[in-house]
């Protein structure tokens, strides 16, 4: 091939040889400064193979001259940080109820702790601002059908409602219908006695004093003289404003007939003691707990 490099008369440059439609290509060197970063950056690549791990082996990689390694980074921080955490945990297995909440460390730790814990457990029932739903208990509120106090609290995670656990919150409601002791007119009629109590209207022509009689041969005992609930049965306060299931007629009818049985699981076992205790502490600063 002949050689077609020549020097450009304009610009006094060696062309490439390389033309397009009669355009040539100046052959214009790297400017100097850019060849010596260039050289620079290579020798830096070559200190760095040498002083930190890059290159793989069979089994595994370099280690560098310093032996540094991210990992190893991390692990000495999560020692650090279980070591912080560990010693703030052992305070806390071993602590109170009432002494966490009275340490501000203590109580921010829990706090922090049954957040998450809530996040993965329980919101999927009691919804993940613990507002709850129907059947539901909302946790923030200061109404409690269990207790709200922090033991009343911790033994309701601790054995779960209705859960099969042995040491289980037990208290059932009877099916009144279904099960033959009311018939479907004193249904109505007991319901709207329970409206009345909540100080909700009643149907017209409703007669209360049947409904009074009702209540007091067949719902007093659990919900009380003056339906105001009885915690050791998880009977609720039916003359509050505030309903796991409902207060319309249709739904304290259905509630009337079926019962309910909400079942709230039991967390022993499946979350450690330290965990249900922190638990219990955040539950309870939820809800203005009693
Ligand atoms: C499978 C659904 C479910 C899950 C999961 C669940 N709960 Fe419950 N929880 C319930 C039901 C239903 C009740 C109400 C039971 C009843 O009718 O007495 C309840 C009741 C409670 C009560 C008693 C409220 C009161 O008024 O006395 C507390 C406290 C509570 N749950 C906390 C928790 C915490 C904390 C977790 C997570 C560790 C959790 N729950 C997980 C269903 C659930
Ligand atoms: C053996 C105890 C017991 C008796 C007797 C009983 N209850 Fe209940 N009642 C409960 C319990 C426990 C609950 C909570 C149900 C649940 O959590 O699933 C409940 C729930 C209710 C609710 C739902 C409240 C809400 O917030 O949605 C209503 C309404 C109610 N009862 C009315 C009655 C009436 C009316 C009678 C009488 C005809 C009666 N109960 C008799 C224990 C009882």
């Amino acid at each position: 091939m002949a050689d077609h490099t020549e020097v450009d008369s304009v610009s006094g440059t060696a062309t490439t040889g390389h033309a397009w439609d009669g355009i040539k290509e100046l052959n214009t060197p790297l400017p100097r400064w850019w060849v010596i970063t260039f050289y620079i950056t290579i020798v830096w690549a070559i200190g760095y193979w040498i002083v930190y791990p890059a290159w793989p082996t069979i089994s595994s990689n370099t280690a560098g001259l310093f032996g540094y390694s991210s990992r190893a980074d991390v692990a000495v921080e999560l020692a650090n940080l279980e070591k912080i955490r560990g010693a703030k945990m052992a305070a806390l297995a071993t602590a109170s109820l009432a002494d966490i909440e009275k340490d501000p460390a203590m109580l921010g730790l829990a706090r922090a702790k049954g957040k998450t814990v809530f996040g993965d457990n329980c919101a999927a029932c009691h919804g993940t601002g613990a507002a709850g739903a129907k059947g539901f208990p909302n946790l923030n509120d200061d109404d409690w059908l269990w207790g709200g106090s922090l033991e009343q609290i911790q033994q309701t995670l601790l054995y779960g409602i209705r859960s099969g656990h042995p040491k289980t919150r037990e208290g059932q409601m009877l099916a009144f219908g279904k099960d033959g002791v009311l018939k479907p007119a004193e249904i109505v009629t007991v319901a709207n006695y329970v409206r009345e109590l909540a100080g909700l209207s009643t149907r017209p022509g409703y007669d209360a004093k049947a409904g009074a009689k009702i209540f007091a041969e067949n719902c007093a005992a659990c919900h009380g003289d003056n339906a105001k609930g009885n915690p050791e049965l998880g009977a609720p306060n039916l003359t509050d404003k505030i309903w796991l299931y409902g207060s319309d007629e249709a739904t304290l009818i259905e509630t009337i007939t079926n019962g309910r049985a909400g079942v709230m699981p039991a967390w022993e076992g499946r979350l450690d003691p330290t965990t249900i205790k922190a638990m219990a502490v955040y539950v309870h600063s939820l809800g203005g707990g009693k």
